[in-house]
């Protein structure tokens, strides 16, 4: 069934959003090679997330709720049975980080997921775990993805493609086998993986590498700042790491709440997120606001389970458009669809480069993306790796399409609240993979 959306024109209100998807995988995951309890609060509660959960406990997990959190009790073997299929469902995240797990431990299992995810490409992971001596059985690089976990060999990898995903994977497929591991970032990307390893464990040690003043070699009488080596990171996993367990507190997911600040940034209004996640990794939304005319002010700024998080009241202004590239694109990956939705009321072009990934998500979002601007009447050019966006004009409600994909529906959801005329949209079953409580929150700041 389609909802129908009317159009706001103001928003306002303090809110707060589901706990961090990225953290709450990994909470899940991580308690299946854990030695103690893991004791989680906010656990997000999107189908996300209670997917990595189901596969924790396919693994031999014990979950209980309690008022305080849920409480992970990681089994004294991780065992499945025989010809088991876990279903990963819509995430990937799911899907990337149990192969890693399953490729180090002495298991054999099935993953696969729904029609989206068994579209998206594993080849990422498939490679380096082959390489540390699992074995892969696909078809075309895809799931369903028959895996049989060995005892790894010890493993350097230079990561191609800039993904937190592939770089857990490996991660926890040298934790699981206890053999030493080294990743490398070109482009650094969301670091949770390590920030949780330090916070629950021990064996993990992380090299950032700064640019130095070196001669300058055309003109060695100036000197340039440069890279001393080829990689910006370096995480290594040593033999004897482990999780011994401990507590692990989410804070709010700044990428669901990039919706509703964009919602406070295209009407002008103020809007603020409560404890929301400020990992610098993760902030460049924010920074974005900024850029694009937006006044952002954070306050009751704390790190919890080593995660930075504050309260952010965002005051939209008259919105500019922007050019986006390269790092900045991977920082603000999980935020192109909304920022898209964003460009279209700003006055001038948006160009967004570098964001070929996209196409790799839940659904193509380049091209649902650039669908849906279309059908509000947005001049919007699909690039080979991006975006260009005209905003500025007035635009008009829309029978908007989801694409199955939760981050498009929420954010042609927040763009139908602003437009002339009611929208459409298929997103009622969609939002629940990251915010089910997401129309309750738009009811909650439409003024
Ligand atoms: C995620 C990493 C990113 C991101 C995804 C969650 C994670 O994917 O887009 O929503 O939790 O590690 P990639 O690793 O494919 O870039």
């Amino acid at each position: 069934m389609k909802r129908t959306i009317t159009p706001v024109r103001k928003v306002g209100g303090t809110i707060r959003v589901p706990g961090d998807k990225s953290i709450g995988h990994r909470a899940a995951l991580f308690s299946i090679l854990a030695k103690g309890l893991i004791i989680v609060k906010n656990f997000p509660n999107g189908v996300d997330c209670l997917t990595s959960l189901e596969a924790a406990k396919r693994l031999g997990v014990k979950v209980r709720t309690e008022v305080d959190g849920l409480v992970l009790t990681p089994p004294v073997t991780v065992s499945i049975e025989p010809d088991s299929i876990i279903d990963c469902g819509n995430s990937a995240t799911t899907a990337r980080l149990l192969a890693g797990i399953i490729a180090g431990s002495n298991l054999e299992t099935t993953l696969t997921g729904d029609k989206s995810l068994r579209s998206r490409p594993m080849k990422r992971i498939i490679d380096p775990l082959t390489r540390m001596g699992a074995e892969f059985l696909t078809e075309d690089d895809h799931l369903p993805m028959k895996i049989r976990g060995k005892k790894l060999l010890p493993y350097e990898y230079d990561l191609p493609v800039a993904s937190a995903q592939v770089k857990t994977a490996v991660l926890l497929a040298g934790l699981a086998s206890s053999c030493s591991v080294t990743v490398r970032e070109k482009t650094i990307t969301r670091d949770h993986t390590e920030i949780m390893l330090r916070e629950t464990g021990g064996g993990v040690t992380v090299r950032k590498v700064k640019p130095v003043r070196s001669p300058d070699p055309i003109d060695p009488r100036k000197t340039r700042l440069a890279m001393p080596e080829a990689f910006k990171k370096e995480i290594n996993i040593s033999p004897e790491a482990q999780i011994t367990g401990g507590t692990i507190d989410i804070p709010g997911d700044i990428s669901t709440g990039a919706f509703f600040l964009a919602a406070a940034a295209i009407s002008r209004r103020t809007l603020t997120v409560e404890n929301l996640g400020l990992n610098p990794t993760r902030t460049a939304f924010l920074d974005h606001l900024k850029i694009v005319g937006c006044k952002v002010d954070i306050r009751d700024r704390t790190v919890i389970s080593g995660e930075p998080r504050g309260r952010v009241t965002v005051t939209g202004g008259p919105l500019k458009p922007r050019k986006i590239s390269g790092d900045t694109t991977v920082r603000l990956i999980d935020e192109i669809p909304i920022i898209s939705v964003m460009a279209a009321f700003a006055d001038g072009t948006t160009v967004i480069r570098g964001a070929g990934e996209l196409r790799f998500k839940e659904s193509d979002r380049l091209a649902a993306v650039s669908d849906n601007l279309q059908r509000m009447g947005v001049k919007c050019g699909l690039l080979e790796d991006g975006l260009a966006i005209e905003g500025g004009k007035e635009l008009s409600g829309a029978d908007f399409q989801s694409f199955g994909d939760h981050r498009i529906a929420m954010a042609f959801s927040i763009a139908a609240l602003f437009l002339v005329g009611p929208s459409t949209i298929d997103a009622d079953e969609v939002v629940n993979v990251s915010c089910p409580n997401f129309y309750n929150l738009l009811d909650a700041i439409s003024l």
